[in-house]
């Protein structure tokens, strides 16, 4: 393809040449090259002989409508001379780098003038051409720079994608919203040299905008203005960049208080999930003459889309473990609730009974007792004493005139009464909170040396906490009044443990059970209160 075109403006000669071949992919990868000359044979040969070589190639007649051309339109280089009408080559070059615009420059001069040449290169030009020139010469200068700019711009994406992989990295490890929150921040004043960054998050619960964290650069001046957030948010909401310098921030932000920094420059990007905005980073230069560029904001963009999601996903964190710890202290306030109703029954029970009365409560006194003495770890005491209370809650299914009962009772009733450690086992079985409390209501009459019920286990096959119960519940039975008997006095029932320790109960249990109850009873005796412990 071969294109000469005429610009309107004036009839001035723009030629614009593309690559020999027609693809126009290839067009649009190949490099923009603006030739600027006001020798017409000069600027012709040259746009011929680069397009020849595959760029895509402008040319004009003098400095000013080169810069007309680069405000209008993007480009790699600008090869120029030195000497033409209106705007000079050197005023060319001056006027490129104030207004920052991102080309390389060659500079085509004369024999004589190549001090000016030099001179040049001191402002910026990347190199120079003399005229008269060879073609080849040309094509290599201008291979040469694009070959350094094209590896300047992948230092920079290199440096960038660095940056980015160090903070999504860096980010999606962590679930903590401040270590997120902290990392961004960072990362934002370390791209954009700022000298104060923001970022605001919106609280779910009121919908406003606050200020959640700040981070100023090492010996950076400020303070940060607070941000307009309605202002802003009609810009996000329309996708429009927000980037102003000096009075012009002025829109953007609250007035700077007395004392405070006049602000250079200001930029700000949403942080967006879907198409919420969840917050915003902001950045602010008080140093002068440190404006941020479009190529910062873009930093900035990029940045806030890589934090908004993980500061979400931090922040549903949040919200699950808030709503755990709420739904485990309501199970926990259930469970607990639940075993209250349920000793409440087993409490019911024994209170329809004089004689039975205070009995599930003594004897998880009297198990706790055994329990720490074995220095169980505090959750296991804890079942322990709430097994001492269930211990006889199968007594529910069994008939009251039976439990009472004065006299002996017939075969058939006592093979009825021994089923209560059975229909204990059956009521908390398909409770799972109260399923690890089965072992004490279930195994509290086996025998040590298997002659017990129900099931005529013996030794270490007896669940500990069998044991335990058996224990506790024989003494307090022996030192309480029964239906068919007055309480035995103390040491009676120390007796009548010590000699059935081995058989009925287990003897280390035993001894250790008896030890640790001289231990209450003289603790008791010296406090004076008495009220507890049998005679
Ligand atoms: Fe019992």
């Amino acid at each position: 393809m071969s294109v000469v075109s005429q610009v309107p403006d004036g009839g001035a000669a723009v030629a614009e040449r593309g690559p020999p071949d027609d693809d126009l992919a290839a067009e649009q990868t190949s490099a923009r090259i603006l030739v600027v000359d006001d020798e017409k044979v000069i600027r012709e040969i040259l746009c011929e002989f680069l397009a020849m070589e595959g760029y895509v190639v402008r040319g004009v007649e003098d400095g000013e409508k080169a810069l007309g051309e680069l405000r209008l339109r993007p480009y790699d280089m600008v090869i120029s001379d030195l000497k033409m009408p209106k705007l000079s080559g050197l005023e060319l070059l001056e006027r490129i780098t104030a207004d920052n615009l991102d080309v390389l420059t060659v500079i085509m001069t004369g024999f004589g003038t190549v001090e000016t040449a030099i001179e040049a290169m001191k402002k910026g030009a990347y190199d120079y051409i003399l005229k008269p020139f060879k073609v080849e010469e040309v094509v290599h200068i201008v291979q040469r720079g694009l070959d350094r700019q094209r590896l300047q711009q992948e230092n920079i994406r290199l440096r960038e994608a660095l940056t980015l992989y160090k903070v999504s990295e860096a980010i999606a490890t962590s679930l903590d919203l401040d270590q997120v929150l902290d990392v961004i921040l960072r990362a934002t004043v370390h791209e954009v040299a700022c000298d104060v960054a923001t970022l605001h998050l919106q609280d779910p619960k009121t919908g406003r905008y606050e200020e959640r964290m700040r981070l100023a650069a090492d010996g950076a001046r400020g303070p940060a203005p607070a941000p307009r957030v309605e202002e802003l948010m009609g810009f996000f909401q329309r996708g429009a960049p927000i980037l102003a310098h000096g009075v012009k921030t002025n829109r953007f932000l609250q007035p700077i208080g007395p004392g405070g920094q006049p602000l250079v420059s200001y930029a700000a990007v949403p942080l967006q999930v879907s198409s919420r905005v969840i917050g915003m980073l902001n950045v602010f230069s008080f140093t002068r003459g440190k404006q941020f560029d479009e190529g910062a904001r873009k930093m900035l963009a990029i940045l806030a889309s890589r934090a908004a999601a993980s500061i979400e996903n931090a922040r549903l964190y949040d919200d699950l473990v808030v709503k755990n710890e709420a739904l485990r202290s309501a199970n926990l306030s259930l469970e607990e609730n639940f075993q209250q109703t349920v000793a409440g029954f087993a409490q019911a029970l024994e209170e329809s009974d004089r004689y039975t009365r205070g009995h599930s409560e003594r004897v998880a006194m009297y198990a706790e007792l055994i329990a720490r003495g074995l220095t169980l770890p505090d959750s296991e005491v804890q079942t322990v004493v709430k097994a001492g209370l269930m211990h006889d809650i199968g007594k529910i299914g069994i008939r009251y005139e039976l439990i009472n009962k004065p006299g002996k009772l017939s075969p058939e009733e006592v093979s009825m009464f021994r089923e209560h450690p059975d229909k204990g086992r059956r009521i908390l079985a398909p409770i799972p909170c109260m399923r690890h409390l089965i072992e004490g209501c279930w195994c509290h009459h086996e025998f040590f040396d298997g002659g017990g019920y129900p099931r005529g286990l013996s030794g270490q096959n007896i669940p500990l906490l069998g044991r335990i119960v058996a224990l506790a519940d024989a003494y307090d039975a022996m030192t309480s009044d029964r239906a068919y008997r007055r309480a035995l006095k103390h040491d009676v029932a120390v007796a009548e443990i010590e000699r059935c320790a081995g058989t009925q109960f287990d003897p280390e249990l035993a001894e250790l059970f008896l030890a640790r109850l001289e231990e209450l009873r003289a603790d008791a005796r010296k406090r004076g209160d008495l009220g507890l412990i049998p005679p």
